[in-house]
C-alpha cells in the first residue's frame, strides 16, 4: 500500500527521501513522487513504476533543500499514472500534499469545489485534500489541515507543505499510520518505521485524529480539536540489517530461513519449563478476566487468518475455551452477540490492517475485551487493544508472510498452554509442550537442510498451472496457507482444501497435470489422509507429501516426499508449513516472478 517519508532538518532532503522510498518499496506500489523545498522554491517530481524511474527522472537535476515529503502510491482511485501520483497540489500550486488512505466523501467535495471553479488535474481522492488545504489556508498551515480534517470522511495519513510557510511540515492521521522519527539531524515522519530506521530509532506514534507540526527545531502534536498533546519518544528494536538481504536473493527466502531464530524470539523469556507454564507479561493487565474467558473470537486476514484457524484447533486441544475464527473483513457484518467473558483476539503482522482494525472497533462497541498479537510494535492494533503479545520477529519485508506465521502459531500455543494449565492440563502435559516448543528451532533447521530437494520438486512441477493442497484438522489451515503462498508469489492457481472435502468436488479436477500437496504428518488424521492420497493416485494425480520422518508407508505411495521431524500433533503445523513456503518460493523463482513484491499485492493493507 502507499508509503510516506518526510524529512526536515540540517541535511539535504533529496537523498534521505529517495532512500526512504526504497525502504518502503516492499509495501507494494505503482508510482512515486516527492517535493523538496528551499525557501519559497519547491522542486517536485513524480514517476510511474519503480523508484529507479523517479531517480532517473531527477538525475542531473540540482534539487536542493532540507525539507521534503515523498510518497509511494498503490492505486485506488485512478490508474497508476504521473498525474495520479503524489504529491498533489492545490489550484495555485502552493500546497504539496501526500496521502495514504481513502477519502470517502471525495466526490461530493469535488463537485462542490468544481462549482467554485476549481479545476482538478487527477482522478484521485487525494487531490481533494490538497485543494481543501489550499482553500482553508489563512496563514496557518496547521489550522488549514485541522479544518480539512473536519471536512473529510474516511482515512488518512497525510503530510503537507505550503509555499508560504517555509519551515514546516504538517502531518495528520486518521486510520492510517504516521510515525514521527526524532534524530540529532532533524525530524522524520513516515508511515512505516523501516523508512527511517537508518537515521533514528526514536519514534513518537501519532494517534487517530491528531496532527503534528514538524520543524528543524522540534515538533508539536495536537488533536483535531486543537488540544495540545505531550507524548514521550519510544525506541524501536528494529536493526538496519533487518531490512537488508544479507546475501539472500530475496527477503522471502531470508525470512523463511530466519524462522529458527524468530521462533526462539517468540518463546525467549516466556517459558517456565519446570512448571510447564508460559509467562506472558503482555496479557497480565487482563489476566483475571482472561482466566475466566470461555469464548474467544480470533479475527484476522490472509495468512494471519490461517494462523488463527490453526489456533482454534490448538485451543480446543489444550483448553476448555470455545474458539471462533472470523475473517476480519466479514466479522463486522455479522450480528454480533457475545456471551459473557468473551475475548476478541486480533492477529496481525503489521498491526495496521484496516479490516482487522475495523473488526476490533466493532467488537469494542459491543463491549468485548480486546487482545492483539502483532509484530508491529506501537502499531494501531497494539494501541487499540487492552493487552497482547508481540512477535518480536523483526520486520517482515517480503510481501508473502512466512516467519510471522510460524511466530503467530508459537505465541497462540503459548497462550493456549497458559490458559490450559489453569484449566485441566496436567503438569506432565505442560512440561511436554514446553520441551517440544524448545525443539522447534532445530527441527526447522532440518527442514531447511532439505531446501535443494524441495527446489528440485519445484523444478519438476512449476509449469503446472493448477495445484491442490490438502490437510486435515491442525493441518487443514496449512493446506490453505500453502495454496495462498503459491498463488501470491508464483501466480499459479492453487486451492487449499480440507482433505475430507475433496470427494465433494475438487476430485473432479484431479489429472496427471495437477499436483496435490498432501500435508500428512503422523497424527490421528493419518489413516484418513492416506485414503485421500489413494483416491488421488487412482486418478493418476501426482502427490507431493509432507510427512513425518521415517514414514515408510507413505514413501511407497507418493511421487515426492518431504520429511518433517516428529513433534506433538498440535505443533506439526509450525513444521509442515515450511516446505510449503519453500515450494512456493522456488516455483516463483523458476517462473522469474517479482517474489518480494508480487503484482497487485501490498504488504500492509490499510484500506478496507
Ligand atoms: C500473506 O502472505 C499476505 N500477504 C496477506 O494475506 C496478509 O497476511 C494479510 O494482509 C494480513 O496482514 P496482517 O497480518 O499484517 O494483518
Amino acid at each position: 500500500m502507499c508509503g510516506i517519508i518526510c524529512y526536515v532538518g540540517d541535511k539535504q532532503a533529496r537523498s534521505i527521501l529517495l532512500d526512504g522510498l526504497k525502504q518502503l518499496e516492499y509495501r507494494g506500489y505503482d508510482s512515486s513522487g516527492f517535493a523538496v523545498r528551499e525557501g519559497i522554491h519547491i522542486d517536485h517530481c513524480r514517476a510511474v513504476g519503480k523508484i529507479a524511474e523517479l531517480e532517473r527522472k531527477v538525475s542531473g537535476l540540482d534539487i536542493k533543500g532540507s525539507i521534503g515529503i515523498a510518497h509511494t502510491r498503490w492505486a485506488t482511485h485512478g490508474e497508476p499514472s504521473e498525474e495520479n501520483a503524489h504529491p498533489h497540489t492545490d489550484q495555485d500550486e502552493n500546497v504539496f500534499l501526500i496521502h495514504n488512505g481513502i477519502v470517502e466523501n471525495y466526490l461530493s467535495i469535488k463537485k462542490r469545489l468544481q462549482k467554485k471553479g476549481i479545476v482538478f488535474r487527477s482522478e484521485t481522492d487525494t487531490e481533494i485534500l490538497a485543494q481543501l488545504v489550499g482553500q482553508n489556508f489563512d496563514g496557518s498551515l496547521s489550522e488549514a489541515v485541522r479544518k480539512t480534517m473536519s471536512q473529510v470522511e474516511g482515512t488518512f495519513g497525510m503530510a503537507v507543505i505550503h509555499r508560504n510557510v517555509p519551515d514546516e511540515i504538517v502531518v495528520a492521521r486518521r486510520g492510517s499510520p504516521l510515525i514521527i522519527g526524532v534524530s540529532d539531524d532533524g525530524l522524520f515522519a513516515a508511515s512505516d518505521v523501516s523508512a527511517m530506521v537508518r537515521y533514528t530509532k526514536k519514534v513518537v506514534h501519532l494517534q487517530d485524529n491528531e496532527l503534528a507540526t514538524l520543524t528543524a527545531d522540534g515538533f508539536s502534536i495536537s488533536t483535531a480539536q486543537a488540544k495540545p498533546i505531550e507524548r514521550d519518544t519510544e525506541t524501536v528494536e528494529w536493526r538496519v540489517e533487518d531490512s537488508e538481504l544479507n546475501g539472500f536473493p530475496h527477503f522471502m527466502l531470508k525470512e523463511i530461513y530466519e524462522q529458527p531464530e524468530t521462533i526462539k524470539n517468540a518463546i525467549r523469556g516466556r517459558l517456565e519449563p519446570g512448571e510447564g507454564v508460559p509467562k506472558l507479561g503482555g496479557i497480565m493487565p487482563v489476566w483475571e478476566r482472561l482466566k475466566a474467558c470461555r469464548h474467544l473470537v480470533i479475527v484476522a486476514c490472509g495468512t494471519s487468518y490461517y494462523a488463527g484457524c490453526v489456533g482454534r484447533y490448538v485451543f480446543e486441544k489444550l483448553t476448555e475455551i470455545d474458539v471462533e475464527v472470523e475473517l476480519a473483513s466479514e466479522f463486522r457484518y455479522r450480528k454480533l452477540n457475545f456471551p459473557p467473558n468473551t475475548f476478541i483476539l486480533a492477529l496481525s503482522q503489521s498491526g495496521e490492517t484496516a479490516d482487522t482494525l475495523a473488526a476490533l472497533r466493532e467488537a469494542k462497541r459491543k463491549d468485548a475485551s480486546l487482545l492483539g498479537f502483532v509484530n508491529g510494535v506501537g502499531s494501531s492494533i497494539s494501541r487499540e487493544t487492552e493487552a497482547g503479545i508481540y512477535n518480536h520477529a523483526g520486520p517482515e519485508i517480503g510481501v508473502a508472510s512466512t516467519k510471522i506465521f510460524t511466530s503467530q502459531l508459537t505465541i497462540l500455543t503459548l497462550l493456549a498452554l497458559l490458559l490450559g494449565r489453569h484449566q485441566n492440563l496436567s503438569l506432565t502435559e505442560g512440561v511436554e509442550a514446553i520441551r517440544a516448543l524448545q525443539e522447534l528451532p532445530d527441527q526447522i533447521r532440518t527442514i531447511l537442510a532439505q531446501d535443494n530437494h524441495i527446489q528440485a520438486i519445484a523444478e519438476k512441477y512449476y509449469k503446472s498451472s493448477n495445484w491442490l493442497f490438502l490437510g486435515r484438522k491442525f493441518n487443514y489451515p496449512i493446506a490453505m496457507e500453502g495454496a495462498l503462498k503459491l498463488k501470491e508469489v508464483s501466480y499459479i492457481h492453487a486451492e487449499g482444501y480440507a482433505a475430507g472435502e475433496m470427494k465433494h468436488g475438487p476430485i473432479a479436477l484431479i489429472n496427471p497435470d495437477m499436483p496435490t500437496v498432501a500435508v500428512v504428518p503422523k497424527d490421528d488424521m493419518y489413516d484418513k489422509m492416506i485414503s485421500n492420497i489413494h483416491e488421488i493416485k487412482s486418478r493418476k494425480g501426482p502427490v507431493i507429501a509432507i510427512a513425518t520422518q521415517g514414514d515408510d508407508r507413505i514413501s511407497e505411495l507418493v511421487d515426492e516426499l518431504i520429511e518433517i521431524p516428529p513433534t506433538l500433533d498440535y505443533l506439526n503445523p509450525i513444521l509442515s508449513v515450511v516446505p510449503c513456503q519453500l515450494l512456493a518460493y522456488h516455483c516463483a523463482s523458476f517462473l522469474k516472478r517479482d517474489i518480494d513484491k508480487p503484482r497487485n499485492l501490498a504488504k500492509s493493507v490499510t484500506v478496507e
